[in-house]
């Protein structure tokens, strides 16, 4: 009966995020190769790394005097439109000046896509003048360049797109009958503890209304077809355990919540539950020298499936997000636990964002991880035994080892894992193994180099 609903509005995200993509493409940019005169590229012209568009692609000599100049055409003076397609397959920034007609504007960053055939482009804006112009990278450290593809160079019309809506629903919450929490159900506010365990355990669509924070205790077993959103920036819940446990569908909501770390316990707990959408909360903990102190911020396991977690700050953490709980669970959680995370802000997590076994295909899309560098055993991401990751068009800054698969992690076995399109900044590799199976949902990913941009400005409660 709902089904129908979540497949508009997914349509309609969908939708928007085309409107976007195409009134930035309309008035058509110009594309200058970095291998055609009158480019001029002081290295090397190379074909090695495959992805590039046209011939081929300058590799700049490794100094401060390895350059890429383009000469374009600007049909009136104003404002144009930079698009510099560009690989970096190391884990250190390459940094340049741009310089338009002789005269230094920026100086953008050309972070580690993952690997030289990795392509990503970086969109800059610009003064210009009528007719004929001169845009150089000269790189600023020893380095030199990232290997450049081509710059695509447009006057007026767009200025970089704007962030994606922060909002509807994305990813596997929407699959085999979608995530509409308490719709259809009556609405109630509360803001006392009391209330909200009452209401949160009733049976019944209901959505719920958290307003201020609550503080309170043990569990609270969120029964099926509930949506508990937080009132204005400030609400939500701490001290307590929200449990969404033996329910398919559960059909679970939890959206625009403070949410805190709960000492010895996790502080949402998903378990033989499906169908939960986890979207635009701040979970936050302190850090303490025991990453047991707390147990987990989000942990699905127990075969939990058709989860989607989009849209939080997830701060200050050890034990981000399991999923799978155990390398003895096979049998059990094999064909289940598939999760999307996107567009999350995982800030000093120190490990598991997400930790995965056995699940296919968790979809890592369009996440800022930064400072997730406590010790030498950090990382963000893991897929192990056997599990399936898809981590597409994420942002790592200064994250110890963005992801583990080939080499297994701790005691358990490695899993496959594909990534594609991301960007790392002083951080370790993404380990990749394998293949993994096809996202079954349409998704427009998100150009890595507005990803950053977007999720600061659009994660975390009170951004509704
Ligand atoms: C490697 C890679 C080149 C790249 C170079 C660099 O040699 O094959 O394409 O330009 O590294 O570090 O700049
Ligand atoms: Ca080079």
């Amino acid at each position: 009966m709902r089904v129908r609903p979540m497949i508009v509005s997914v349509g309609l995200l969908a939708g928007a995020l085309v409107v976007v993509a195409s009134s930035a493409a309309q008035a058509a940019p110009t594309r200058y190769e970095a291998e055609s005169s009158p480019a001029v590229c002081t290295g090397t012209i190379d074909s090695n790394h495959a992805g590039f568009s046209g011939g081929g692609f300058c590799n700049g000599n490794n100094a401060t005097s390895g350059f890429a100049q383009f000469t374009v055409n600007a049909p009136t003076s104003g404002t144009a439109t930079l698009g510099v397609r560009f690989a970096n397959g190391t884990t250190t920034a390459r940094p340049a000046s741009l310089v338009v007609n002789g005269s230094t504007v920026q100086a953008p960053s050309f972070e580690g896509t993952g690997a030289w055939t990795t392509w990503v482009t970086k969109t800059l804006s610009v003064s210009v003048n009528a007719g004929s112009n001169t845009i150089r990278l000269n790189p600023t450290t020893s380095g030199g360049l990232a290997n450049i593809d081509y710059l695509d160079f447009e006057v007026g019309g767009t200025e970089p797109p704007p962030p994606p809506p922060p909002g509807g629903i994305l990813g596997w919450a929407t699959q085999a009958g979608g995530t509409t929490g308490g719709a259809g159900g009556t609405t109630v506010t509360v803001s006392s503890f009391a209330d909200f365990r009452t209401q949160a355990q009733n049976s019944g669509a209901r959505t719920i209304l958290v307003n201020g924070m609550l503080s309170g205790s043990g569990t609270v077993e969120i029964s099926a077809n509930k949506t508990i959103r937080g009132v204005g920036a400030s609400s939500g819940v701490s001290g307590t355990t929200l449990n969404v446990e033996d329910m398919s569908p559960a059909n679970v909501i939890i959206q625009n919540m403070n949410i805190r770390g709960v000492p010895g316990n996790d502080a949402i707990q998903i378990e033989s539950a499906t169908h939960i959408w986890i979207d635009h909360n701040t979970m936050s903990s302190t850090i303490e020298n025991d990453p047991d102190f707390y147990d987990g911020m989000l942990d699905i396991t127990h075969a939990g499936d058709y989860v989607t977690v989009s849209w939080n700050i997830i701060r200050n953490h050890w034990k981000t997000s399991l999923v799978g709980h155990s390398d003895d669970n096979e049998s059990e959680d094999r064909g289940h636990l598939r999760v999307t995370y996107h567009h999350n802000w995982f800030d000093h997590t120190f490990e598991r964002s997400p930790r995965v076994r056995f699940g296919e295909t968790v979809h890592v899309l369009n996440n800022y991880y930064s400072n997730v560098n406590n010790n030498a055993d950090s990382y963000a991401i893991a897929s192990l035994m056997d599990a399936g990751t898809l981590v597409e068009g994420n942002v790592f800054e200064n994250v110890q080892q963005a992801c583990w698969s080939a080499s297994g992690y701790a005691d358990s076995d490695p899993g496959r894992l594909v990534a594609r399109n991301n960007s790392l900044t002083n951080s370790g590799p993404c380990e990749v193994n394998g293949t993994v199976a096809p996202i079954p949902y349409s998704y427009t990913a998100e150009n890595v180099g507005t990803v950053k941009a977007s999720v600061t400005a659009g994660a975390g409660a009170g951004k509704l």
